[in-house]
């Protein structure tokens, strides 16, 4: 629960992550696998931990390109730490290769991080850990409802498998015992008064209200990208022509034909 923010609990996972590699004595695996499809976070988190990003290409249904993650998993050698995917993925399509992935990462020794930012289309359906991921944060925010803005404060926690539980940040000034590694933000416990929030949210929805809620986002994802669709081409969808939690729309003839900018696009949706 210490990280403030989504990104912070990505900086929690890669170092925890490296810290396992080096206590093997794996201390040149710094490499770390990220598609193109990512949020800029994951990037910049894997640069704080002090990894090396490798891009992996997506293919043009924005899903990950298994042939180039070959690739850069045979291209990293024992130099792989970690593989950083969203599921789903910051495309809005849920990646349906996830399983062989992570079999791929963790067959090549890396370690994966699964993104859960998104959780919000997964919630009582799906469980990280089962597609083979080692680690993940969670957005309170975008699935469990705290006021968020831009760089927090917020909470994103970090679940783990057990071997990385070592690795998890501690505390000084923790009275318990939180893991040996340094902290990642001031105080010991983050922003513990936002959690009443999630946790009041969770009681009250219960399991069928979140697998609701889970529902209704997804539902409403689609909704909106259909309405929007005879306007605007939808970049990515999956193969039954849905989306995940979100939709992108490609403002790439508009730029062209009416001389639309980003900006009058930004300024048109906020
Ligand atoms: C996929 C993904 N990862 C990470 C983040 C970073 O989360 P935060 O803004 O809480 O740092 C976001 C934020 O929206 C996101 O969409």
């Amino acid at each position: 629960m210490q990280p403030n923010a989504g990104s912070q609990g990505e900086l929690a996972g890669l170092l925890a992550i490296r810290g396992y590699h080096r206590s093997r004595g794996d201390f040149q695996r710094n490499v770390c696998v990220i598609p193109s499809s990512a949020h800029g976070t994951n990037a910049a988190s894997a640069v704080l931990a002090g990894m090396e990003v490798v891009v992996v290409a997506c293919d043009e249904d924005g899903n990950v390109d298994v042939a180039d993650l070959k690739i850069k998993i045979a291209e990293a050698g024992d130099t792989l730490a970690a593989l950083m995917i969203t599921y789903p993925s910051t495309h809005g399509v849920f990646e349906e290769a996830v399983v062989e992935i992570c079999d791929l990462v963790h067959a090549a020794g890396g370690q994966v991080y699964i993104d859960g930012a998104n959780t919000n289309a997964v919630v009582g359906y799906a469980k990280f850990g089962e597609f083979g991921g080692d680690v993940s944060h969670l957005n309170l925010h975008k699935t469990f409802c705290i006021p968020h803005g831009g760089g927090g404060p917020g909470v994103g926690p970090v679940v783990a498998r057990e071997h990385l539980r070592p690795f998890l940040p501690g505390h000084s000034l923790a009275q318990v015992d939180l893991g040996s590694y340094g902290p990642v933000s001031a105080a010991p416990f983050g922003s513990p008064s936002i959690l009443p929030i999630s946790w009041a949210y969770i009681q009250m929805m219960g399991p069928s209200g979140l697998m609701d809620a889970t529902a209704v986002a997804v539902l409403s994802a689609n909704y909106v990208a259909k309405k929007l669709s005879d306007a605007f081409p939808l970049l990515y969808t999956g193969k039954n022509g849905m989306v995940a939690h979100e939709a992108v729309i490609d403002i790439r003839p508009l730029q062209k034909d009416a001389g639309i900018s980003n900006d009058d696009v930004a300024e048109a949706t906020s």
